[in-house]
């Protein structure tokens, strides 16, 4: 539950600056495989995500196949899987270096660099994406890291600089993505929403952000333009709380949705990056 009340705030703050974790390690938790994970394994990873929003589960069993990410995430209380554009049939998409079709008009499905985002940032306030698995299959041959921050740190950093980012960032017309038009097609509508807000079931923070240059107008007075610069200054600190991860083959992040990027990478000849991903409108039951 995400506090208004100020004291509850003070107190719910200390709490999670004192539990964040100071290393990504802290985050890891050894699982047998994704069917049929045992219940301490199970605690272990809800018990990362009650205080850091995210854990990153690692299988001694490497197998896995869209069916079991989709088994692993019902153990969570994942099931209203978002099947967005480039999605196969099931939900899930496969991450990897495609010029097929619509996917190889997208950076996911290209070797470059990710700026940092929420997923479905673009997403429209009824279908927000409150839950993510991202499933690492294959790594590449150099690069492809990515870097973790949960979003309620994010807020607590912003409202101690100053209450006034916070106050923008929750504006109804703080972020607008233009419609995605394809072909003289409008395949969805422009979408203009706050950055932080409440979910209206369980009250728990929700963040909606693309540090993406173009296509994304942003609301243009002075709070929102310093918030921002506030914001891109903590992601880029590395000397901050941002979390850095190379994915390995078996392992994989599961987050309420958390701020992340990905830095380019290169593959191999025999060695093709493939990450699975499933964005779900449920958040984890932890
Ligand atoms: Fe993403």
């Amino acid at each position: 539950m995400f506090p208004s009340n100020s004291t509850h705030y003070r107190e719910w703050r200390a709490a999670k600056l004192a539990n964040y974790p100071m290393h990504v390690d802290e985050l890891i938790v050894q699982i047998g495989g994704l069917i049929a994970p045992d219940s301490a394994s199970l605690a272990a990873i809800r018990s990362s995500c009650r205080r850091a929003n995210m854990a990153i589960y690692s299988c001694r069993d490497t197998a896995a196949d869209r069916k079991s990410i989709l088994a692993f995430a019902a153990q969570f209380g994942l099931r209203r899987i978002d099947h967005h554009l480039c999605a196969n049939d099931d939900g899930v998409a496969e991450l990897t270096v495609t010029s097929d079709g619509d996917r190889g008009d997208y950076v996911p499905y290209s070797d470059r660099g990710l700026s940092w985002h929420t997923d479905g940032y673009y997403n429209e306030a009824s279908v927000q994406v409150r839950a993510v698995i991202l499933h690492c299959v294959q790594d590449a041959a150099t690069g492809g890291q990515t870097a973790l921050l949960d979003p309620e740190i994010a807020y607590i950093r912003l409202r101690d600089a100053n209450p006034a980012y916070i106050a923008a960032l929750e504006h109804p017309a703080c972020m607008t993505i233009p419609a995605n038009v394809k072909g003289g097609r409008e395949v969805r509508p422009a979408v203009s929403g706050p950055v932080f807000s409440s979910d209206q079931a369980g009250g728990a923070l929700h963040m909606r952000y693309s540090a993406r240059k173009k296509n994304i107008r942003w609301r243009d007075d002075r709070a929102t333009v310093a918030a921002r610069a506030c914001l891109a200054e903590l992601l880029a600190d590395d000397t901050g709380p941002v979390l850095r991860y190379d994915l390995q083959p078996g392992q994989g992040i599961i987050s309420n949705n958390v701020l992340h990027d990905r830095s380019a990478f290169e593959d191999g000849p025999s060695r093709k990056r493939l990450l699975y991903r499933a964005r779900f409108f449920d958040r984890i039951n932890s």
